[in-house]
């Protein structure tokens, strides 16, 4: 490092004493640095774009009323406020480094629960990993499992991190479409008409393709897969020989007639399935960024290697507060439907009202084809209810002829 940063000081050195008269040290710094290597690693090449980095900054410039991303503007339930604050407050101890696969209390915790709606036996040594939120257990999982080359099937649309991810492990993402089956006229569009085809589907496999990318509830859509789903997607998995990347944030957020199966639970697919979850989703605390992956050690064990030479540890307060008391408690309906409702629109939102176009939860040269259609978070509060429901109504009034 001092080599460097001297080599640096001696090469300006040379090429200020060099300077003709007129110019500035500005142009011999920007002569020294074009003169570096490009910077950029390869793998980052076409994914420096994030949509919720650029929504988030539009609707904290303009004033608008915010249905984009997907997090409350309300406090989180009292008892896990508490319970964080207690782990702030209570032994010191919890200041300093906790193992690094996960708090043991709460990887405990996280077996027993899930050990039984999963139907395994699950070790909170070998089978739980707690990561920095779901995207933390997502990241380790396509840098642990996906290789160069290696295909990875997405369904679209899909939470946006996917392809990345799977371009950022030298994979290649393979896109499948859920598309909506036509709607009776005047009846109301729902997430379980988005359907895949399962001849489609199946042709998307190959001797190449290490993963599937599974999400149940669906952001965007809000669908949740039914059993004969999980079922075909389980088959595919096992007669092709791969891993399912099960993302089930949502999990505790499912609407009335309709029941959420863990993949995972199938038989057969817990030995290739990685069950990720999420507290800050089911807690409506999306800052704490505590998630986790569950499944068999012959997967988990990779993910632990990833884990303890990249983050290494997760913060041991966030993870102490999900543990509270020695249960994991799941609130009821009091989580976050980041998923809000996908709308089918024939123009632009109303001005003033900020929404998230679904086309980005597609592939680029399948956009085009989902660009009518806008995503509202409507996990807010009933104030911000109220503005959207103006907004909608002034705009309704506008398009009148
Ligand atoms: C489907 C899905 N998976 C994972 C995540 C990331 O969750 P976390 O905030 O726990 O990292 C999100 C966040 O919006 C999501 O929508």
């Amino acid at each position: 490092m001092f080599r460097n940063v001297a080599a640096i000081y001696l090469h300006l050195a040379g090429l200020l004493q060099r300077k003709k008269a007129g110019t500035s040290l500005t142009r011999c710094l920007h002569q020294t640095f074009a003169m570096a290597k490009r910077l950029q690693a390869r793998r980052l090449d076409g994914i420096d774009h994030n949509p919720w980095v650029e929504f988030s900054k539009m609707a904290s410039e303009y004033d608008v009323v915010n249905l984009g991303q997907g997090f409350p503007d309300f406090p989180p339930p009292d008892f896990a406020v508490q319970a964080f604050q207690l782990a702030l407050s209570s032994d010191f101890m919890l200041n300093q480094y906790t193992k690094a696969f996960g708090y043991p209390p709460l990887t405990e915790i996280l077996a027993s629960f899930f050990g039984k709606l999963l139907g395994q036996e699950i070790d909170p040594l070998k089978n739980v990993l707690v990561t920095v939120g779901a995207y933390g257990a997502l990241f380790t999982a396509f840098q642990a499992l996906v290789d160069e080359g290696d295909e990875v099937i997405i369904m679209e649309p899909f939470f946006d991190c996917y392809e990345p991810m799977t371009l950022m492990a030298g994979g290649r993402p393979v896109f499948v479409t859920m598309k909506p089956s036509p709607t009776q006229d005047g009846e109301l569009d729902s997430a379980s008409n988005w359907q895949l085809d399962p001849t489609e589907l199946a042709s998307k496999f190959t001797s190449r393709t290490k993963a599937l990318v599974f999400n149940t509830p669906n952001n965007p859509l809000g669908k949740v897969f039914s059993k004969a789903e999980l079922e075909l997607v389980a088959s595919l998995c096992q007669q092709h020989d791969v891993i399912c990347i099960s993302d089930e944030v949502y999990q505790w957020l499912v609407y009335d007639g309709h029941q959420h199966i863990s993949i995972a639970s199938l038989p057969g697919m817990w030995e290739r399935t990685l069950t990720i979850g999420s507290a800050g989703k089911s807690f409506s605390a999306t800052g704490w960024k505590v998630g986790w992956a569950l499944g068999p050690d012959r997967l988990m064990k990779h993910l632990r290697t990833v884990h303890q030479n990249t983050v290494y540890h997760c913060p041991t307060q966030a993870q102490v507060s999900r543990a509270h008391r020695g249960k994991l408690s799941v609130p009821q309906r009091q989580g976050l439907p980041c998923c809000g409702a996908v709308l089918r629109c024939g123009l632009p939102p109303p001005q003033g009202l900020a929404a998230i176009p679904v086309s980005i939860f597609y592939s680029m040269p399948h956009r085009k084809h989902f660009d009518h259609y806008v995503r509202f978070c409507f996990v807010k509060d009933e104030s911000t209810l109220q503005a959207m429901d103006e907004k909608l109504q002034r705009w309704k009034d506008e398009l009148r002829p």
